[in-house]
């Protein structure tokens, strides 16, 4: 369904033009909307305004250049002059605190101070950025009620994934929970432009409290597989086995595979579904389990990584290890860096191998971004390999399952070890040289295994 030039609510202001702002930017201009975006970086407004994505996400790139192109998206670093937007839409962005466990709300409390002095009769304001339960009311709504005038607010959580937001935008149900029944009507005819599918609830907290359930509820089920990964290899059984062979056929199991959990939102949501609750006198135990358990795979995987070329030979050996993929996750692949383990685990090896040279390939990640972490580039996986003693697979970057793993075993050093977070290749295809092992997370048993044959014999 396309927006008509007379519907009322057709100009629409996005203030945030990160991942969230920028991609629902483009979706709302494609189906019609006048789209304008504000926002705080001058480089990033020159990019889009050039028509082109500031970061990597499927489709994007084309897709804004039409927009920007047809005049349906502008940017700028300035609001528009109140009026010229019916609609407002904040999607800036809620991280933590530097060394901090607590929402930074600079942004959120700045543009909700800029929104009431912008305001006109009969606005609406939807909300998008993750927030902790309470802050579109406490915070949004009473800057917006100095103002004195009538508005429409509405608490409207993106929920979709980097690498398909621009499908999802257009497939995903859109919750939706305003501060009135009216509120929540006109929210919910907005979104029905973009999905066919807009689920209304009681108000701004309930709204709220979904995202960050949602998001908690997927931390939880991958630290409960990163726990069934280290129960296993303190019992000497592939994690790999028993959650795929439980899963099997078994409509009550469905256990993802371990693998680090990072990006921009489980990496901070548990905390922030806390400290809303918390605030409000309740006890939040599991959310912050399970931070515990995946925020602990860095050094846990530094340690298996040490202990398992201790036994294979002295450490003087050790002159080179590499980090294969440090986005924080590999599918769909994405150059985002936030909430990558990849930099705590960098941080624990330079502990563990303080004089051991680290080097990272990432093809979806631009040099100089992995350069910051710290690290030397590789511009290919076979010179990231080339006198290793150690390989490990951080992310599962879709052009990782076309390498051949056993040709580049040949350029190894003597004894080492390629350690998978990912679990991405079958152990039994592999056909590495015979003094080097691969297992990975969940699956140590493998590395006392040498050789496909001995594998085979185990597994009969
Ligand atoms: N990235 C995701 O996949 C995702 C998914 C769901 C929800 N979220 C949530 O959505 C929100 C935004 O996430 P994001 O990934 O787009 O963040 P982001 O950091 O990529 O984007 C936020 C943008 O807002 C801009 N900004 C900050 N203050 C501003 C201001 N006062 N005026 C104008 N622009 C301002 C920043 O410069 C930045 O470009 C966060 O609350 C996040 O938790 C993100």
């Amino acid at each position: 369904m396309r927006v008509a030039n007379t519907y009322p609510d057709r100009h629409v202001c996005v203030i945030g033009l990160g991942y969230v702002g920028l991609t629902l930017a483009v979706a709302l201009a494609e189906v019609g909307f006048q789209v304008h975006g504000v926002e705080l970086n001058p480089k990033t407004v020159e990019v889009i305004q050039s028509g082109r994505a500031p970061f990597k996400e499927t489709g994007l790139d084309l897709r804004l250049a039409a927009q920007v192109s047809a005049g349906n998206l502008t940017a700028s670093l300035d609001w528009p002059a109140p009026g010229t937007s019916n609609v407002y839409i904040v999607t800036v962005g809620t991280p933590l605190g530097a060394g901090e466990k607590i929402t930074n709300l600079t942004s959120i409390r700045h543009v909700a101070e800029r929104l009431s002095e912008n305001l006109r009769p009969n606005n609406l304001i939807l909300l998008r950025s993750t927030v902790r339960v309470g802050v579109s009311r406490d915070i949004v709504k009473a800057a917006l009620d100095t103002s004195g005038l009538p508005y429409d607010l509405a608490f409207c959580p993106e929920r979709t994934l980097e690498g398909k937001a621009l499908h999802e935008l257009r497939t995903l149900p859109q919750i939706i929970g305003g501060l009135t029944p009216a509120s929540t009507m006109r929210a919910s005819q907005f979104f029905n432009f973009l999905t066919p599918t807009t689920i209304r609830v009681r108000d701004l907290e309930t709204a709220e409290m979904i995202k960050l359930i949602n998001n908690t509820q997927r931390d939880l089920m991958f630290a409960f597989a990163n726990e069934v990964a280290e129960m296993c290899d303190a019992i000497g059984v592939s994690a790999l086995e028993v959650i795929e062979a439980g899963n099997m056929g078994y409509p009550r199991a469905s256990m993802p595979i371990p693998g680090p959990v990072g990006g921009p939102c489980l990496e901070k949501d548990p905390y922030i579904l806390a400290e809303g609750v918390t605030a409000r006198g309740g006890e939040v135990r599991m959310p912050l389990l399970g931070r515990e358990v995946n925020e602990a795979l860095p050094s846990r995987t530094a340690k298996i990584v040490f202990d398992e070329l201790l036994e294979r030979g002295p450490s003087e050996k050790i002159q080179k290890g590499v980090i294969m993929g440090v986005a924080f996750k590999g599918r769909p692949e994405t150059s985002d860096l936030r909430g990558t383990l990849a930099i705590p685990l960098i941080k624990e090896l330079k502990t563990v191998f303080p004089d051991v040279k680290l080097v990272a390939y990432d093809p979806s990640v631009p040099d100089s971004d992995v350069e910051s972490l710290g690290v030397e580039v590789s511009s290919s996986a076979s010179e990231a390999f080339e006198g290793a003693s150690f390989v490990i697979y951080q992310n599962n970057n879709v052009i990782f399952q076309s390498l051949d793993l056993s040709a580049l075993s040949q350029s190894l050093a003597p004894g080492a070890i390629i350690y998978d977070m990912w679990n991405q290749y079958d152990s039994e295809m592999l056909h590495l040289r015979d003094d080097t092992v691969y297992f990975g997370l969940g699956t140590r048993i493998l590395a006392s295994i040498s050789g496909t044959a001995g594998l085979a014999d185990t597994k009969s």
